[in-house]
């Protein structure tokens, strides 16, 4: 699978210990920064993976920062973005199922390295679920960017 993956200071060193996992995994990850753990901006690394998710050139985005929070926001400013903020795999789970989540963020400060690898694991792995009802509310929420 084609993944973007971004971080910000906050969240650089688990960015890093994913990035292996998710390659030594078979994926293709395109690695949106940061690039060290000098400050910057998580809107910048964020929106940068979702605007590849957006248009196609990744299936689905990574995004990371601190809390997960500034970067989820950030992503799901982009059209077309559906980023779930999970701190555990039954929400990472239902995500995929319920909403097609295209963009996962998560928190370095909030969560342990095994938990974050079972989080994107319990994601990636898991198939919308293709329900009509959970398809009429993706509609929605799509018209709601209109
Ligand atoms: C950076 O210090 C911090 O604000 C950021 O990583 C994130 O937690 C924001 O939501």
């Amino acid at each position: 699978m084609k993944i973007g993956l971004s971080s910000d200071h906050g969240a650089f060193e688990y960015k890093e210990i994913l990035k292996e996992m998710l390659k030594e995994e078979g994926h293709e990850v395109t690695d949106f920064g940061c690039c060290s753990a000098e400050a910057v901006d998580y809107t910048d690394t964020a929106s940068a993976v979702a605007r590849s998710v957006a248009l196609g050139e990744n299936e689905k985005g990574i995004v990371m920062c601190g809390t997960g929070i500034g970067a989820s926001i950030s992503a799901n400013k982009i059209k077309g973005i559906r980023c779930a903020l999970c701190s555990e795999p039954t929400s990472a789970r239902l995500t995929r199922e319920h909403n097609d989540s295209n963009v996962l963020a998560m928190g370095q400060r909030m969560i342990g390295v095994e938990m974050m690898k079972d989080i994107v694991h319990a994601w990636l792995y898991t198939d919308f679920s293709n329900g009509e009802r959970h398809k009429r509310r993706i509609d929605k929420i799509a018209e709601l960017e209109r």
